[in-house]
């Protein structure tokens, strides 16, 4: 497949910038996976990788007490956020900051909580569970999303969509494996329920790929990047049953 052209990518982040969030995700699971996290200190410090415009990130401002390290590599999804965090009057507890999640040059184990909704999968799995290590201090806890399989056998076009964007992904067993071979215990784990593909993500998706159809009635190049955006929720409508997301949550041992 060809890779996709800068005008794809400029339509792309007028699609997604605008969504509640970038992923896949909602605020019961991330209450249930900061739950089976264990012994967190009252005031943990967080580290938010892969934060998007930070959906998560402001909802965990809400349930944990805890001050928030939010970092992504698209510095306009940092500025989206830094403004809300401002206009929340939450800069005193959320610092977003532009950064590579492979190498954040932030201090080693200074964390009790690494969270990272739909991101890690960028670095490689094992490769990101070896920097979440890192920075988090011996017993700190890490809650991840990561795309996988659950049935053999996916249709053509799904099976394209996730050879082009994440080719390695695996089954839970293999997370499961992962995370263990990568010097954490697994705390828990669950599967997203459909809800969280479409509450604040996929029906927010068509809503702005609509409007901006508007937009750019006379703009063929531009029309098609949205063709193509808009293949994604109807894939998922016609064939969920063969990829889900994975919450985990893990505590890293010694
Ligand atoms: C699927 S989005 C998820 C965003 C957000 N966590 C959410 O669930 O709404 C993945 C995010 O990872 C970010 N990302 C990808 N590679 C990265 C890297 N190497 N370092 C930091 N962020 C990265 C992207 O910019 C994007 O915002």
């Amino acid at each position: 497949m060809n890779e996709p052209t800068p005008r794809y990518w400029e339509v792309f982040f007028e699609v997604y910038e605008a969504l509640p969030r970038q992923g896949p995700g909602n605020r019961a699971c991330a209450a249930k996976a900061l739950a089976l996290c264990r012994d967190l200190p009252p005031t943990p410090a967080v580290l938010d990788l892969g934060c998007g415009t930070g959906g998560q990130t402001l909802h965990l401002a809400g349930i944990t007490s805890g001050s928030i390290i939010a970092l992504d590599s698209h510095a306009a999804s940092i500025e989206r956020l830094k403004a809300e965090v401002a206009k929340r009057g939450l800069s005193h507890r959320i610092r977003p900051i532009v950064g590579d999640m492979a190498g954040t040059g932030l201090a080693p184990e200074s964390f009790d909580l690494v969270w990272s909704e739909g991101a890690l999968y960028n670095m490689g799995i094992e490769n990101a569970l070896r920097v979440c290590r890192s920075l988090l201090r011996p017993g700190g806890c890490l809650a991840f999303t990561d795309a996988v399989w659950r049935k053999e056998n996916p249709p053509p076009e799904v099976k394209a969509g996730f050879d082009q964007d994440y080719p390695t992904m695996g089954w839970t067993h293999n997370v499961l494996a992962t995370i263990e071979k990568c010097g954490f215990g697994v705390l828990g784990h669950f599967t997203l329920p459909d809800e969280a593909w479409w509450d604040d993500f996929y029906t927010p998706m068509q809503r702005r790929v609509r409007e901006l159809r508007g937009k750019y009635a006379d703009d063929g190049e531009a029309l098609a990047v949205l063709d193509q955006i808009d293949r994604e929720p109807e894939l998922h409508r016609l064939h969920s049953e063969y990829y889900a997301y994975e919450f985990f949550v893990a505590r890293r041992t010694e």
